[in-house]
């Protein structure tokens, strides 16, 4: 019994803690513990201790309508894993402002204009103002179900009656409160139980539900970390307040890939999808200067081309500053160290900042190398080839290793015009058409950036 007397919930982790106390001893928050009433006995209606029976069934055969229905955006579709599975539950989350209610509006017009039913419920915004917005993006002749509603049970009895909707949008999950629970809406409670209820509607009806979860950076609103054990894919909405470019990336997905990710552009007339984010990624650089490279990574299944911008400067700190954007410290701080001890590169009197441009974030190794050249030639003061690219990973020992899929990243440079690339041994079978460099060791780059460097010197008759 004791169970039901956990009346203190952490609004950032979801622990449950018996007295109130400052500290949240699951997640190490301080001031986030809130009462909230318990839950009452899952299930509708139940007397506790006698079960129903149910049918056990067998894992072949299904249902007769395709299980899958893509959406009609590419590059969502490209992240769910093409398309809505039947049934299934999403969350996407993203920092408030990003475009995710844009992004779900025109996803639900683009299905209701095939002729399917989409419903989107609004629990923040007024239906004028999801019109407004609709107007803005020329979907106002989208037939699309709107309704500005919080109440769970009333949305479920709603959209139980007649024909089960295909998609149905919860914006936001947070401002839904259930009857199930006694607690105010926004708190971990809530958000769980109407999460579970919606959840268990869709189970039932196989209808596709995607519930939109504001994340908060201090935990003040309850996050959806909660519900996102509970669904089916987890969708994380990302990207700079500055940039145009907003990516769609899967955190978890039962139905299908987790490393692709659909890139979009926010516009003055709704997101646009872009089909070859390599273009978009490239299309402001800062041609011959030092301190860029360009990265042939890959996203997935897709080649994705990106620049990477390094400066490093003399530094009036103790400590020289180590600041970088869109890729993970730690790695710099391993590239930076095999310069050092392997290269010879003395940066302990150099501030390094580090940049992968329009706001895109890397996570593979591959772009060590094109990290490291981006330094070097900082460094040095000497431009890279403008029409090169780089991949590669580096080891501790300063040797640079093969990564996988060479052929589908040198693929992409030579279709936008690269002409040589600086890549580890084993890409060589695979240059298609570019003249390419092969590295083992960084130390070999390091010193060609720095003979690079001397040439430009001296024929710009600086050299002394
Ligand atoms: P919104 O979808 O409301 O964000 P979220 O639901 O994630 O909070 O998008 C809000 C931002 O998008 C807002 O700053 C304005 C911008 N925006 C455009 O630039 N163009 C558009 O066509 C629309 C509808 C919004
Ligand atoms: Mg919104």
């Amino acid at each position: 019994m004791s169970k039901r007397h956990l009346a203190f919930i952490c609004q950032n982790c979801g622990a449950a803690h018996g007295r109130w106390q400052g500290k949240c001893e699951g997640c190490g928050e301080w001031n986030t513990l809130s009462e909230e009433g318990a839950d009452r006995p899952a299930g509708p209606g139940r007397k506790p201790g006698k079960g129903r029976l149910f049918a056990l069934e067998p894992l072949s055969g299904g249902g007769a309508d395709a299980p899958r229905l893509a959406s009609g955006m590419a590059e969502f579709d490209r992240v769910t894993g093409s398309g809505f599975v039947r049934g299934s539950v999403l969350l996407l989350g993203g920092d408030p402002g990003i475009g995710k209610s844009t992004l779900l509006i025109q996803a639900t017009a683009a299905l209701a204009k095939r002729g399917e039913r989409a419903v989107y419920i609004s629990g923040e915004e007024a239906v004028a103002q999801v019109r407004l917005r609709a107007e803005r993006l020329g979907l106002s002749n989208a037939a699309v179900e709107l309704a500005a509603e919080t109440s769970v049970e009333d949305i479920i009895a709603t959209l139980s009656d007649g024909k089960t909707p295909r998609l149905i949008v919860i914006d936001s999950i947070q401002t839904m409160w259930t009857d199930m629970v006694e607690s105010a809406p926004g708190t971990v409670t809530q958000v769980r139980g109407s999460a579970q209820a919606l959840i268990r509607f869709a189970k039932r009806s196989g209808a596709t539900v995607i519930l939109v979860g504001h994340v908060t950076k201090d935990g003040q609103i309850a996050g959806p970390r909660v519900v996102e054990h509970m669904v089916d894919a987890v969708l994380s909405f990302e990207g700079e307040g500055s940039h145009q470019f907003r990516i769609l990336r899967a955190v978890k997905n039962r139905f299908g890939p987790t490393d692709e990710i659909g890139v979009f552009e926010m516009t003055g007339s709704g997101l646009r999808e872009v089909a070859n984010p390599s273009e978009l990624f490239l299309s402001e650089r800062d041609l011959g200067q030092p301190g860029t490279a360009v990265f042939a990574g890959i996203e997935g299944t897709r080649p994705l081309l990106v620049e990477i911008q390094a400066l490093v400067a003399p530094t009036s700190l103790g400590t020289p500053r180590r600041a970088v954007v869109g890729w993970d410290p730690s790695r710099l701080s391993m590239v930076l160290a095999v310069l050092e001890a392997h290269c010879g590169v003395r940066l302990g009197g150099h501030d390094v900042y580090l940049n992968v441009a329009g706001g895109l974030r890397i996570n593979e190794p591959a772009a060590d190398l094109a990290a490291a050249a981006a330094l070097v030639s900082s460094l040095a003061n000497a431009p890279l080839p403008a029409d090169g690219v780089y991949f590669g990973e580096v080891s501790l020992s300063g040797a640079v290793r093969p990564v996988a899929q060479s052929a589908a990243r040198l693929k992409e440079a030579a279709k936008l015009g690269f002409a040589c690339a600086v890549a580890p041994e084993a890409a060589r079978a695979e240059s298609g058409g570019l003249k390419l460099t092969e590295v083992t060791s960084l130390a070999s780059l390091v010193a060609d950036i720095a003979a690079r460097g001397n040439a430009g010197r001296k024929s710009r008759g600086q050299d002394g």
